[in-house]
């Protein structure tokens, strides 16, 4: 901890206010003063302190204490892709494959209609059984079963013909995470045949066609530098994304990463924080990761900053198959006790989980 009474500690107090609070004045850095910002923050507690006040502030002054909260529907765990980090890329033949049907879809919505929920979010691997008519037909058939709902789309890289028509079909939103803003980390965690350039146009195309967008990347996976997270909080700047999605890494024991440490609690709170004062109105979500690491993980995103929730709503005999990572929460519960239990936790940490589309206010 600095002192105020050496010379030197005033020094060293004042350099690591100064950057504070040029980042909290300018709502921005440069690549290289994030790095000496999340530096000086991990050091010391007062940089903390400062960093989620003005995150908490904004959060309120944007949302209140509203929390909202998006029914996740995992409807395949099939992917063409092989991301080394994850647990359903497609080389792991111990997963154990499963796709729901579009009547189990809109099943699933129908009971997380009844929870509350105005948001839906369909994840999945790249699985190609879902062409992209059978796509566009599940999405218009929840678009007329549900019209004041907002769809959310996570299924991947795709072109922009194909994210038109499912925008046409009744899409609002899309997640995909850039995963890196560092083309050499990225193709350390990825085959070559996944390209760093393309997710990104992916980016831009949705923003390009009305999306609301979010991006977003892993906390802590293999090989990570501080350089690295400050590139992705300049790319997250510059795509001024409506959502953006943290979480820690977290090892899956048939990848590579196995032995791997898992991403840090502590680093990922910190993050969001930041992002909260980077992108001031941005959706940002507690993730199921923050929670698997940590019971109070979700509560602790909320105190950073925090302010979606997404309870899974997908069917309890395919829960524990969407394994990207070990030890997954939230795995054996039914949605309705998904949805009452992050009541609980977001009423605890001060808030209040609102029955709302939640629309980026961007
Ligand atoms: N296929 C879609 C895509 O590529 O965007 C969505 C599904 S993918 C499994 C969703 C997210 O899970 C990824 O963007 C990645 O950040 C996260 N993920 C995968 N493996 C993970 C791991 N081992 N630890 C933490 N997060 C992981
Ligand atoms: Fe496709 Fe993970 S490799 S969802």
């Amino acid at each position: 901890m600095p002192s105020l009474l050496t010379g030197k500690g005033s020094v060293e107090y004042n350099e690591s206010m100064n950057i504070t609070d040029k980042f909290i004045k300018n709502n921005n850095l440069a690549k290289e003063e994030f790095v000496e910002l999340i530096r000086l923050a991990e050091a010391d507690a007062e940089v903390r302190r400062s960093l989620t006040e003005e995150a908490v502030k904004l959060r309120r002054k944007y949302y209140g204490i509203d929390v909202y909260t998006r029914g996740l529907i995992e409807f395949t765990n099939y992917c063409r892709n092989d991301c080394y980090y994850c647990g359903i890329r497609r080389s792991n033949r111990n997963a154990e494959r499963y796709r729901l049907t579009k009547e189990e879809i809109l099943e699933c919505c129908r009971n997380g209609y009844g929870l509350g929920f105005r948001t839906f979010v369909l994840q999945g691997g790249e699985d190609p059984y879902f062409t992209d008519e059978r796509m566009a037909d599940i999405v218009r058939a929840i678009r007329d079963g549900f019209p004041e709902c907002a769809i959310t789309l996570s299924v991947g890289e795709h072109s922009k013909d194909t994210y038109r028509l499912w925008k046409e079909a009744g899409a609002d939103r899309y997640l995909l995470r850039h995963e890196t803003a560092d083309e050499a980390l990225y193709g350390s965690l990825h085959p070559k045949e996944m390209d760093f350039a393309r997710r990104r146009q992916c980016l831009y195309d949705l923003k390009e066609l009305g999306y609301q967008t979010g991006a977003g990347f892993m906390v802590g996976s293999p090989g990570q530098k501080l350089e690295d997270l400050a590139e992705d909080l300049v790319f997250l700047k510059e795509l001024n994304p409506n959502m953006a999605g943290i979480g820690p890494f977290i090892p899956h024991h048939d990848t590579r990463y196995a032995g791997e440490p898992a991403g840090s609690v502590e680093r990922t709170v910190l993050l969001l924080s930041i992002i909260r004062i980077l992108l001031p109105k941005v959706l940002l979500p507690a993730t199921t990761a923050l929670g698997t690491m940590d019971p109070l993980g979700r509560e602790k995103g909320l105190a950073a900053g925090a302010n979606v929730v997404m309870p899974n709503l997908s069917p309890l005999k395919n829960r524990r198959q969407y394994e990207l990572y070990d030890n997954k929460i939230c795995t054996g519960e039914e949605a309705a006790e998904c949805r009452m239990c992050l009541a609980g936790r977001v009423e605890s940490a001060g808030y209040r989980l609102v029955i709302d589309r939640g629309d980026s206010k961007l």
